[in-house]
């Protein structure tokens, strides 16, 4: 007998061939790189996720009659129970709402520094997981902000899918099952007692290794959303939980109080906007540098103008160009951008002539040596930045669409768990400029608008970012992947909007980031051991060339115009599933 997916599937399979909507494979013919983890074709309602479980609580929830903001909400719940290296619910993040027919709206659940904090806590701080490093966490009142303004099921309804994975166990998908075990090895090895209780909830019950196709229950977990469900969001901020978590951070040396809690707010914002290749280009504005960076890395791109690259993904030439834009924008990052409550977003900065002047200094025959961009900030030496984050779309029958990104700052945060709660705490303070004035060749930043204030929000990078034609959303699109998130969708922009690769090839084309300081060009090797010729004539622009294995996974819907179809496509860089729904 089929199950409920199979039967879904099936369908799907049967309605492609009507012309109606059909799972299909990437076309990767003309663009090498990464494949797909899953490509669906669809005409209503459709969730994509690092999980396949959470992909399908946000179908069922359209299923349901959600809209995208429920389903989203669903999603984002769920994938804290089935994808807890960095879905979460101790941790923050943006989430991008368009409604047919209005402008997308932003809303800011990025974390706070708690009230104790100094300019000089960070610098003092050398364990990136300590609960020191733990920023007050904003997801729920985030996801409660976005459901209540632009949701139509109950509250109780969209915790429904994530309460019952959390109880009755999930299925231990393989992304899952390494990302478990490579966990619990490193956290093995710390001497720290506050990082033992990650153990006792995430280790196999056997004492073994986790296995595609395991059972995760997570029964404590299961019941801090039941109370979040039954009592409303202030039960996290002012209920049992704030004050297990209060309590908590009292006995391990932390800074968050029960004042901390109860004073984080949520906040609705209006989003970068930016045109590209005749499109509108809508993302997650401060204190995300997300869209702020892609605006001006776009329009220094159409400012230089891109030569085509014919049939290859990308030519040294078109990485060359892009390389330099985001070199230039990351300057821009460091010198401007941080917590828009504290430091206000220059108007000029978004100006087509700021962009222009900066892309001036672009040679097509030389690439620029960083260190003679620095300008105002002085540079020094000195440690980098890590990963994980997770990203998904969703698009309902009607048409509302949401782009959410949300983290823990590092794969399973600070490691730290109050045994009372069952959920990862992130280290997001490690978002903020760690030493104030030193910026190092390295990729520290020590500039003024990022530096550490109590009740102040540290920058991120995360992009969530919905794309329209016309007033049609035609793309929703972000990725994990720290600073480098903001260049993996300004990789997957170019592809699908300016070289007009249909979606499944944008998401398998290699991508490359330049974070302006280190000075170095990180390129994907494209799924193969090396990089090639590309490498060569890089180098001989004077690129100084890093291979890495994947960047991001960007988890993308895509909306023909035309037909209004859509095409979802998880990124294969991390794994990831497509849920669609038959009709609305
Ligand atoms: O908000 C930020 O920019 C970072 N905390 C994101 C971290 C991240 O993406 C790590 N991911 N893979």
């Amino acid at each position: 007998m089929l199950n409920r997916r199979e039967t879904l599937r099936a369908a799907l399979a049967l309605a492609g061939t009507a012309g109606i909507g059909a799972r299909c494979t990437a076309q990767t013919t003309a663009v090498s790189g990464y494949r797909p983890a899953d490509v669906l074709r669809g005409p209503a309602g459709m969730a994509v996720s690092n999980s396949a479980a959470a992909s399908s609580a946000g179908r069922d929830i359209l299923a349901a009659g959600g809209n995208a903001v429920d389903a989203a909400v669903a999603v984002a719940f769920a994938l804290a129970v089935t994808w807890p290296e960095a879905g979460n619910i101790g941790g923050g993040g943006f989430m991008m709402i368009a409604p047919p027919e209005q402008d997308p709206v932003c809303v800011d659940y990025r974390e706070t520094a708690p009230q104790a904090v100094t300019a000089t806590t960070l610098a003092e701080q050398t364990d990136r997981r300590h609960p020191r490093m733990v920023g007050v966490p904003g997801t729920v009142r985030g996801l409660a902000l976005a459901q209540q303004s632009h949701g139509r099921l109950s509250w109780q309804a969209v915790l429904q899918p994530a309460i019952a994975l959390a109880a009755g166990g999930c299925v231990v998908e393989a992304p899952l099952a390494d990302s478990l075990n490579a966990v619990l090895a490193a956290v093995s090895k710390s001497t720290a007692p506050w990082h033992r209780p990650l153990e006792q909830t995430f280790g196999h019950p056997q004492r073994r290794r986790w296995r595609a196709g395991d059972r995760l229950v997570q029964p404590v977990l299961a019941a801090t959303l039941q109370r979040i469900a039954e009592e409303g969001p202030d039960e996290f901020y002012s209920g049992q939980t704030a004050r297990s978590l209060a309590d908590y951070f009292e006995q391990h040396q932390g800074l968050i109080t029960a004042e901390d809690l109860e004073g984080y707010q949520a906040v609705l914002r209006q989003p970068i906007r930016t045109n590209f290749a005749g499109h509108q280009v809508w993302a997650a504005p401060p204190p995300s540098s997300g869209g702020v960076a892609l605006r001006l890395a776009l329009q220094m791109i159409e400012h230089v103008g891109m030569p085509d690259p014919g049939d290859a993904a990308w030519t040294p030439m078109t990485v060359h160009i892009v390389a330099e834009a985001m070199r230039r924008t990351f300057r821009e990052r460091a010198a401007y951008l941080g917590d828009p409550d504290f430091t206000p977003l220059p108007a000029w900065l978004g100006r087509r002539a700021h962009a222009a002047k900066l892309a001036e200094s672009i040679s097509r025959s030389r690439a620029t040596d960083s260190r003679t961009l620095a300008g105002d900030i002085p540079l020094e030496t000195g440690p980098v930045e890590s990963p994980q984050t997770t990203h998904f779309s969703v698009i309902d029958a009607e048409g509302m669409a949401v782009s959410n990104t949300y983290t823990l700052e590092a794969s399973w945060g600070s490691w730290l768990l109050d045994p009372a709660t069952g959920f990862v705490l992130n280290n997001e303070m490690g978002d903020f400029n760690p030493v104030p004035g030193v910026t190092d060749l390295k990729g520290q930043i020590g500039t003024a608008p990022n530096q550490l204030a109590p009740g102040k929000r540290m920058l991120s990078s995360q992009t969530p970012t919905i794309v329209r034609r016309d007033g049609k959303t035609v793309l929703i699109t972000g990725s994990p992947g720290g600073r480098t998130i903001i260049n993996t969708v300004l990789c997957v922009l170019v592809q699908h909007l300016l070289f007009a690769r249909p979606l499944p090839e944008a998401i398998a084309a290699p991508r490359f980031h330049h974070g302006w300081l280190p000075d170095q060009l990180r390129i994907e090797t494209g799924g193969q051991s090396r990089l090639g010729e590309l490498r060569g004539r890089l180098e001989s622009l004077g690129h100084r060339v890093v291979e890495t294995r994947g960047q991001g996974a960007a988890h993308s819907i895509a909306i023909e115009p035309a037909s209004g179809i859509r095409v979802g496509v998880a990124d294969g860089r991390r794994g990831g599933r497509v849920a669609a729904t038959l009709i609305g």
